[in-house]
């Protein structure tokens, strides 16, 4: 049987009482919407703990003025029940009032990472992320929490933020999960139109094929590579509009000076009602 809870006294009573029994929790932070991208952090979750426990919040701090809060696509009755045929034991939906029932009067600043990719078109994202997520893992107390590689700036950021305040959680990094052509799946998706749609499974194409030519030894520089991805971005996408191309090291989130080593292609593409993002990461 699948658990319900709506406020924080009472997950924070469940969280007691799965201590006492020496349960291990797993923890999977989500703004709901669910599709088979979260529902894989899911499955691995139930692999690795006694208890999963997903909480449903879309958080109000991380969405800047004029950001998609309002059109942020919810549909909790369905999500409730994605979750219980997936085994998530518990499902945390907590209130925006119970959450922030007055302005914060001390909040998380990422200092670092937060100042390119994401963090340079929506000013204050990471900082909300970061905020609601110390949040959350202080109400879960979670042993492992899981989080998609599909937003790796999140995962470098959240990583971060264990080591610096010693958290004692596991932050488990889970794939990006991808329809048959190739798109990121994304709650934000159904805000694309037809043609949008369309066209989208190309960004994902360009990371795939720049990834492919670096590891053969096609670039010889940096910059040839980001040139490479802008030029064929740009034709490849006419109703998109590219917001940023990053290759850095990865999970430092610094420039590289060579194309050697750890690293990440990343890119976000507006378009009308929507804003995608998407990255690929490898090893060289
Ligand atoms: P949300 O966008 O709902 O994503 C919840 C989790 O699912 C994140 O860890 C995200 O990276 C992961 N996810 C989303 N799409 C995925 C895909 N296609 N493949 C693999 N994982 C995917 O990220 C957030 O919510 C919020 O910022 C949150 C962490 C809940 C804080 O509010």
């Amino acid at each position: 049987m699948m658990k319900h809870i709506n406020n924080i006294t009472g997950m924070k009573e469940e969280i007691a009482q799965l201590k006492a029994a020496k349960k291990t929790i797993g923890f999977v932070p989500t703004m709901g919407s669910l599709h088979e991208g979260h529902l894989q952090l899911v499955e691995k979750a139930t692999q690795q703990v006694d208890v999963v426990i997903m909480s449903i919040f879309v958080n109000p701090l991380q969405f800047g003025e004029n950001e998609d809060f309002d059109t942020y696509p919810r549909d909790l009755a369905n999500d409730l029940q994605l979750a219980k045929q997936h085994g998530v034991h518990q499902v945390f939906t907590p209130t925006a009032d119970d959450m922030y029932p007055n302005t914060m009067s001390v909040t998380m600043n990422v200092q670092r990472g937060a100042d390119i990719l994401c963090g340079s078109s929506r000013p204050g994202h990471f900082d909300g992320v970061a905020t609601v997520v110390m949040k959350l893992f202080n109400i879960i107390e979670p042993d492992v929490a899981y989080f998609g590689m599909k937003d790796a700036q999140q995962v470098a950021i959240i990583k971060q933020m264990v080591a610096d305040y010693h958290l004692n959680v596991t932050i488990v990094p889970i794939p990006t999960v991808r329809e048959e052509d190739g798109l990121a799946m994304s709650s934000r998706n159904v805000n694309l139109s037809h043609m949008e749609r369309q066209e989208a499974p190309h960004i994902y194409k360009t990371l795939a094929e720049a990834k492919s030519k670096a590891l053969q030894g096609h670039f010889k520089t940096v910059a040839q590579l980001e040139e490479w991805v802008n030029h064929t971005l740009k034709k490849r996408l006419v109703l998109g509009k590219v917001d940023y191309i990053y290759f850095l090291k990865f999970p430092s989130l610094t420039r590289p000076s060579t194309i050697a080593g750890s690293a990440i292609l990343a890119t976000a593409v507006h378009y009308e009602k929507t804003r995608l993002i998407d990255n690929v990461t490898w090893e060289q």
